[in-house]
């Protein structure tokens, strides 16, 4: 099926979970305050190769700071935009509060929005996939 719900009342501030959305992985993560203040830290963003996702990789109701529907909950395509390997995450850390992805293939990274750093071989953000907030406990991907 094209659609799929999903439970996230158990996913934990920082944490993500992954679910199966037309056979890619797709990363839903519950952000804390810290890691959506990094999406906005210049030192972070003026590394990012498209900080504004001028290059369309979502749907336009993610087209905003967060690359998200609403802030706190962020979803994401789990295929690196090299050559789809799957990002794995990085939680948040007393060292690193904003978490972030990184490709195991050839070193690409990416913040927890997904945006690519300027010195990765993957050349896009990730994509975000159409999402709806069902309600404050379960969304919708498709
Ligand atoms: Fe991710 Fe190459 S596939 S960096």
């Amino acid at each position: 099926d094209d659609l799929i719900d999903v439970d996230i009342s158990t996913l934990r501030p920082g944490q993500q979970l992954v679910v199966t959305w037309r056979g890619w992985p797709v990363f839903i993560q519950r952000r804390t305050p810290e890691m959506l203040a990094s999406l906005r830290m210049v030192d972070i963003t003026q590394r990012l190769r498209d900080p504004d996702s001028k290059i369309l990789q979502q749907p336009r109701d993610a087209v905003n700071w967060h690359r998200s529907v609403v802030p706190e909950i962020g979803v994401l395509i789990g295929i690196c935009t090299h050559l789809g390997c799957v990002p794995s995450y990085a939680t948040p850390s007393p060292n690193d509060r904003s978490g972030k992805y990184s490709c195991p293939c050839h070193g690409s990274q990416f913040d927890v929005a997904g945006r690519v750093f300027k010195d990765a071989p993957a050349p896009y953000n990730l994509p975000v996939p159409p999402v709806t907030m069902l309600s404050a406990t379960h969304v919708r991907i498709g």
